[in-house]
């Protein structure tokens, strides 16, 4: 059997558009009429920002324990230039992922728990110790943003969550509905989108389940209304817009690997010295601008995560 396979991170010619041309056809485009960012949105986008029910808990306080060592991305940026491939491979899918409902939206509990359950995202934030957080953001494309993320800490929704001590791993599923995201028509990819921490990545408190950024709701684009933040790894870790967490004593197998084993792997540290197949990790490109700066080990993020992997050097850890 013959499959059409697209290579994950291969753009086309056409794509490659530099930053600086295509924000500024974008602004070009949207400029003139009043308040950039609501001219930008479309209809539906405006109307679902009025509306979304969680408006109010925004913008949440900063916890200050998290800085960063380079100025914030500028939002248009942010969440204009995205990967989320239920919407298209380019970049410019933020328009696209309008047609994502984000309300009603519920996240089902199962595996290794002691009691499955499914729970309303609205009910979930009331529960939720909802704060602000500046992180780095690597993409394996060799891209970084820095952004501030609302949300909460993983471990508090794991807590919630009451996994058994058999539970070695937390699997997270994408929504599947290629009614809405033409991208899940694309059948040569394993949808719906998976990821996969070890509990003790899930636990560390870097990792931080998102549910806003700049200081409001996340647009869909960035993943609304529930996705993940874990800076010390490569950005396809961060999967978005979650519909489930399964406690397993199996290692997931992520969406990524699936497609392409021999490029990404289940741990994905990011590592300035070791190279993706195709091309160097060594430094990044700031989203916004065409400036380099280099990759530090664990995206900077070292003095938190790197006792997690002490013993599992046999590992392939930074793929
Ligand atoms: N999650 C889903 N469901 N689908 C995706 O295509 N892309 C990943 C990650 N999460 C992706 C996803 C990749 S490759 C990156 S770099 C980040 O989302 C991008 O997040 P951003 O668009 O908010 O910058």
């Amino acid at each position: 059997m013959r499959i059409k396979r697209k290579r994950g991170w291969e753009l086309p010619e056409r794509l490659a558009t530099p930053e600086a041309v295509y924000h500024g056809r974008r602004q070009f485009m949207v400029g003139a009429a009043g308040s950039i960012l609501l001219a930008g949105l479309s209809a539906p986008r405006r109307a679902e920002a009025a509306t979304d029910p969680s408006a109010g808990l925004y913008p949440a306080s900063r916890n200050e324990r998290f800085v960063l060592d380079r100025d914030l991305t500028p939002e248009e940026y942010a969440t204009t230039y995205n990967n989320y491939y239920e919407f298209g491979s380019s970049k410019d899918v933020a328009e696209a992922a309008q047609a994502l409902p984000v309300r009603p939206w519920t996240i089902a509990i199962d595996g290794m728990v002691e009691q499955p359950m499914t729970v309303a995202i609205d009910d979930l934030l009331a529960k939720m110790p909802l704060e602000e957080r500046l992180y780095r953001h690597r993409c394996v494309e060799a891209w970084a943003m820095a952004v501030p993320w609302s949300g909460f800490p993983m471990k508090a929704f794991v807590d919630y969550a009451r996994p058994l001590d058999s539970a070695k791993y937390v699997r997270m599923e994408t929504f599947n509905n290629p009614d809405v995201a033409d991208g899940q028509n694309a059948s040569w990819y394993p949808w719906p989108y998976i990821e996969g921490l070890t509990m003790a990545e899930a636990t560390n408190e870097l990792a931080f389940l998102v549910t806003g950024l700049y200081g409001k709701p996340a647009p869909a684009q960035n993943g609304a209304p529930l996705r993940l933040a874990l800076p010390w790894k490569y950005g396809f870790k961060s999967i978005k817009s979650i519909v489930r967490f399964t406690f397993t004593d199996e290692r997931p197998v992520s969406f990524w690997q699936e497609l392409q084993a021999e490029e990404y792997g289940f741990w994905a540290n990011v590592n300035p010295e070791v190279s993706h197949p195709r091309w160097s990790q060594a430094s990044e490109r700031l989203l916004g601008s065409d400036e380099r700066v280099p990759t530090q080990l664990f995206n900077g993020y070292a003095e938190f995560v790197a006792d997690l992997y002490k013993g599992l050097e046999s590992e392939i850890l930074y793929r």
